[in-house]
């Protein structure tokens, strides 16, 4: 069938109408074709830039353990799995992992997806129904948001981290629902800050209701066991049977893929219900053998999230003392928050020119007047390198 021009004219001018808006409005996105180098840093344009945009926290994308791990699995499977895990695609490479996961986290079971996204995306809309209430915190990841919406159960948002608001929506909504769902990140990632899982967990029970946690930006770093905020429950207790733990493996565990812990019953839901694990490819084997060598490194040694955690603190305290505003940041993802988008995207640019690679981030990723400096401390930082940015960031707000 042949289409007439005047109708693929208009079409694409709708689409540079939309564009218009979007760079009008001075949040056109765009990307940098970077080089890593094997200390952490990045070339750009042919300089160098120490990176402060990864969540490689652990430093362990460059770790020998874990190079050697994925390239064994690499001569042994290939690069990529092949098929979705219900046709051909699971291995006993994929099986070990999610042993491994279970065992670690202490959860009955867990299923590994090809990436965090997929795991929030699969999880949350294969187990809520259409007749649930989900009550979601107004700043949860876009991934949780979108398996919320995708469920078609009702949605409301609670008051970042108001556990008030939270019991006053779940008195206002009671009896009209066929279940309650409860669901939060536990690391927020723009703002650096953690949920309050405790208070969350009680009324998960006081109301009868189901508590998903998103790990993402915790698992490797936080907790007495590096699994999380979760790690404040006692490991053998009960709580697991009220408890949805969903985790990535790109973030501290340097590799790609998601994942999520629960009752062998709920994954067994999940395995057949979940459209982003079943109608996608499996993930590469030799992502799965580089995560669990990293869970492996993790278990063995407390070093580096030793070192991300007080490099961290040292870094909040300084930029607290120029008089920033860091937010309610508590870890080692800390924003700086000038409000005004162009300010921001000025210092990150100027930052750029003097070796820093720092993103600026906008609405609509963070809310309206709130644009932001994001910074992750990794284990590929020290404590001369966060000087020397203290030092520039300075020289660049005295300049603006
Ligand atoms: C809280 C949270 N959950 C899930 C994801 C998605 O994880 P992945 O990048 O592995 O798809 C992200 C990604 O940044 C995240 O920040």
């Amino acid at each position: 069938m042949k289409i007439p021009d005047s109708q693929s004219v208009d079409h694409l001018n709708s689409i540079q109408h939309e564009l218009d808006l979007i760079t009008n409005a001075g949040l056109n996105r765009f990307r940098r074709a970077l080089n890593f180098c094997p200390d952490g840093s990045v070339l750009y344009r042919n300089k160098k830039l120490v990176n402060f945009a990864s969540n490689d926290y652990l430093a362990f994308s460059k770790h020998p353990a874990v190079l050697h791990s994925a390239r064994r699995a690499l001569n042994s499977y290939g690069v990529g799995s092949g098929a979705s895990p219900l046709v051909s695609g699971y291995t006993k490479l994929h099986r070990a992992l999610e042993r491994d996961i279970a065992h670690w986290e202490g959860f009955d079971d867990a299923l590994v997806f090809s990436s965090g996204f997929a795991a929030n995306l699969g999880t949350i809309s294969s187990l809520v129904h259409p007749k649930d209430l989900i009550l979601s915190d107004s700043l949860n990841h876009a991934s949780i948001i979108d398996g919320c919406r995708f469920s078609r159960a009702t949605l409301r948002f609670f008051k970042h981290k108001d556990c008030d608001h939270l019991q006053n929506l779940i008195f206002r909504n009671q009896g009209k629902f066929r279940k309650l769902w409860i669901v939060s990140d536990t690391l927020f990632s723009m703002d650096g800050d953690f949920a309050p899982i405790e208070k969350l967990y009680e009324l998960t029970l006081k109301n009868d209701a189901m508590l998903i946690l998103d790990e993402a930006h915790a698992t490797g770093v936080t907790g007495d066991g590096a699994r999380g905020l979760t790690d404040i429950f006692p490991i053998d207790s009960d709580w697991k049977s009220r408890i949805i733990k969903l985790g990535t493996l790109s973030k501290a565990l340097a590799s790609q893929g998601g994942f999520v812990c629960a009752n062998k019953k709920i994954i067994k839901l999940i395995k057949n219900k979940a459209r982003s694990y079943i109608f996608s490819t499996a993930l590469s084997p030799v992502c799965v053998a580089a995560a669990r060598t990293a869970i492996k490194l993790i278990n063995k040694d407390d070093t580096r999230r030793d070192l991300v955690i007080s490099l961290s603190n040292y870094l909040r305290k300084n930029l607290v003392e120029m008089g920033l505003d860091i937010g309610p940041s508590e870890s080692h993802i800390i924003p700086v928050i000038f409000g005004n988008t162009e300010k921001t995207m000025r210092i990150a640019k100027q930052l750029l020119e003097l070796g820093f690679l720092v993103p600026p981030i906008r609405p609509p990723s963070v809310p309206v007047n709130s644009s932001r400096l994001r910074i992750s401390v990794t284990a590929f930082h020290t404590y001369d390198l966060i000087n020397d940015f203290l030092l520039k960031l300075k020289v660049v707000l005295c300049q603006l």
